[in-house]
This record gives structure tokens, sequence and C-alpha cells, in this order.
């Protein structure tokens, strides 16, 4: 059994459940997990405490939660001695078309070469329009890249674009990695 660790960075909440999810299939297959929110982490929270650490954030106005590269720069040398992976959660991901997705990988990429880490593992996850929980301004917005990009502008409901198969795969493939390492 190993200890892994799996924090994330998430304005809306969808982040949060994508890094909930990863943290149970990791834990079906017999790990010991921490989830950890890195807006509020606990004291000393530390990457040298676990055997494989997951980060996971998401993309607004075209970069992730700042704090959360701030954690992998603090912690550059403790991730490359431990098996890793890097999640991004965007609208960019939703795209059926490959060429439109292309910023996807581009804004996860230039995270990596901001911070310096070179995770084992990435994946681009497609997030969630959550108008409900937006304020007027951000509904707005949002309305209006959603109506160039998906089409889905009726802000009286949400809308969740993730694939939970493709997040749980990842994660039993993470497990995988973390068990040939042991
Ligand atoms: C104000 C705002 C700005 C956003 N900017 C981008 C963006 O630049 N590119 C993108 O692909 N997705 C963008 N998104 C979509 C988010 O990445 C998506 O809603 C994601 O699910 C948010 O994850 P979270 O709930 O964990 O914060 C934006 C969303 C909001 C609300």
């Amino acid at each position: 059994m190993a200890r892994l660790l799996v924090c994330y960075g998430s304005t809306e909440g969808q982040t949060a459940t994508v890094a909930e999810r990863i943290g149970d299939v990791l834990d079906e297959r017999g790990h010991e997990v921490t989830l950890a929110n890195l807006k509020h982490p606990p004291d000393g929270l530390s990457p040298s405490e676990s055997d494989g650490v997951v980060v996971a954030a998401s993309i607004h106005a075209g970069s992730h939660q700042p704090y959360v590269g701030a954690f992998v720069r603090d912690h550059l040398e403790e991730l490359a001695r431990l098996p890793s992976a890097f999640v991004s959660v965007s609208l960019s991901a939703a795209h059926a078309d490959e060429a439109d997705r292309a910023p996807a990988g581009e804004m996860l990429e230039a995270f990596l070469d901001e911070t310096g880490w070179e995770p084992d593992e990435t994946l681009t996850v497609a997030g969630a329009l959550r108008y409900s929980q937006y304020g007027l301004l951000k509904r707005f917005a949002m309305k209006r890249i959603a109506g160039r990009a998906s089409g889905d502008t009726d802000t009286s409901r949400d809308y969740e674009y993730t694939d939970w198969d493709a997040v749980e795969a990842f994660a039993a493939g993470f497990a995988s990695l973390v068990d040939r390492e042991a």
C-alpha cells in the first residue's frame, strides 16, 4: 500500500470533484489517499510524506490557479523523486474537434514550462459550465465564450462535459505506475 497525495486547485468545484474521483480510484486500488485543497492546504503539507502525487488544477482566463503553480514550484525536488501526474481541467478540452482542443494541451504545457515540473503522466479533462454558481458578470462572460465554443448558452441550467471514464482510467493507470515503482 502506497501513501498518495491528491491535491488540487478549483475555483468553481469541478476540479475538486475530479480530484475526489481520482482519489476514490486510488483508494479502491488499496492505497492510502490524502486529498488536499491547495487553496487552504493543511499546515506543512508536503509531497515528501507520500509515495506518489497527483496535482489537478483548472483554467480561468488562460491559466491555472497561481497557488497550484506556487505549490509545485515550492516542491519541485520532491516531485521529481516521486511518481507524479498533472491533471488540467478546462472548457477547451471539451471541444469535439481535435484542433479546437489544442489550446487545452498548450495551457497544460505552459504550466509545466512555468513551473519546471516534469510529471510522469498528464491529462487534459473537460470541465463544466456552472451558470447557477456564477455572478452576473461571470455568467455574461461565460455565455459569450460558450456561445462561440459549445453553443451551450442556456444560463438557467448547468452543463458538465467531464468524461468520467477517462478520469477513472487515468487514475487506474497512475495506480499501476505507483505499483510498478513500489
Ligand atoms: C471566469 C471563467 C474563465 C474561464 N476561462 C477559461 C479559459 O480561458 N479557457 C478554458 O479552456 N476554460 C476556461 N474556463 C472554463 C473552466 O476551466 C471550467 O469551467 C472548469 O470546469 C472550471 O473548473 P473548477 O470548477 O475546478 O474551477 C473558464 C471558466 C470561468 C468561470
